[in-house]
């Protein structure tokens, strides 16, 4: 049996008026998270280092949409977007911490270097932009949230990802403990972590085509049901999830880890 991945009617734009922040929002999974908030009434700035996608993405959402470009990765990128959103908006009630980039190379060929360079975006650009963002944060009324997307890859270990695992494991206890610091203020914090979605970090080098299209992925994952729901995921699987943790509905969720993986981490 295979299921279709279909796109839920929009909800009725209960987040309207609210200034939403997705980092790495001109494609993938985070412009799925765009698309969702800006429906259900948010204004989002499209924060990206890939300036013409964040427009791009922003034109196409309408709804106050802006676009930013920054680099997480960069302190003086990440204050200066901070300052631009003060100066637009004055406020911000919800951050999603997306942006991040792919690393395959396990023990056999790392360098200190290298290691430290991917954890600098996918670990640390969080965490920059959260201590940027917070005093916006703070500034904004009901319904503030952070959500980091994280990965299954931070929950279990996989070969050849030793710094993209170990970044979003750190991410996933960064949102535990950040849940932690921030309850009293009313500020929920959680994550996502996706499994194999359909998305250009999905491609193979070379232009090999998606991973997900390779015969053994078909094999292992889709014909032996190891994701049970027997298909990669769309950005639009994530934005659901994401929406729902952005919401007021989510209002005594936090410091949780969701997996968006078709079940892939229910086995074994
Ligand atoms: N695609 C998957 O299978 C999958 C699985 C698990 C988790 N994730 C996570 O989901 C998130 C989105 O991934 P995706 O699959 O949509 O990838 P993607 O490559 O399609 O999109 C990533 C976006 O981040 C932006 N970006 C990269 N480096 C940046 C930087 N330094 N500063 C600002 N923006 C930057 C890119 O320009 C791009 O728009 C990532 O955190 C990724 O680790 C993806």
């Amino acid at each position: 049996m295979n299921t279709h991945a279909t796109a839920p009617a929009p909800l009725a734009r209960r987040l309207e008026g609210r200034v939403a922040v997705v980092t790495g929002a001109a494609h993938g999974i985070g412009r799925g998270i765009a698309e969702r908030l800006a429906a259900e009434g948010a204004h989002v700035v499209i924060a990206d280092i890939d300036e013409a996608g964040a427009g791009k993405v922003a034109a196409d959402l309408g709804n106050g949409a802006t676009a930013a470009r920054v680099d997480i990765a960069d302190p003086a990128s990440v204050a200066a977007l901070a300052n631009a959103i003060e100066a637009r908006h004055g406020r911000c009630e919800i951050l999603v911490n997306n942006a991040a980039i792919l690393d395959v190379a396990g023990i056999a060929t790392m360098t200190f270097t290298h290691y430290r360079s991917i954890l600098d975006i996918n670990q640390d650009g969080a965490i920059r932009m959260t201590l940027a963002l917070l005093p916006l944060i703070r500034k904004a009324g009901p319904g503030r949230r952070i959500l980091n997307i994280a990965s299954i890859q931070g929950l279990r270990g996989t070969r050849d990802s030793l710094a993209y695992a170990t970044a979003k494991g750190a991410l996933v206890n960064f949102t535990r403990a950040l849940a932690c610091d921030l309850a009293d203020e009313g500020i929920v914090v959680n994550a996502l972590a996706p499994g194999y979605i359909d998305t250009r970090m999905a491609q193979l080098p070379d232009g090999a085509g998606h991973e997900h299209d390779a015969a053994w992925f078909r094999d292992i994952y889709i014909e032996h049901g190891r994701i049970p729901l027997r298909r990669p995921g769309k950005p639009v699987d994530i934005a659901g999830p994401a929406f729902f943790l952005c919401s007021d509905d989510a209002r005594y969720v936090t410091g949780q880890i969701l997996p968006v993986d078709g079940g892939l981490s229910a086995t074994f």
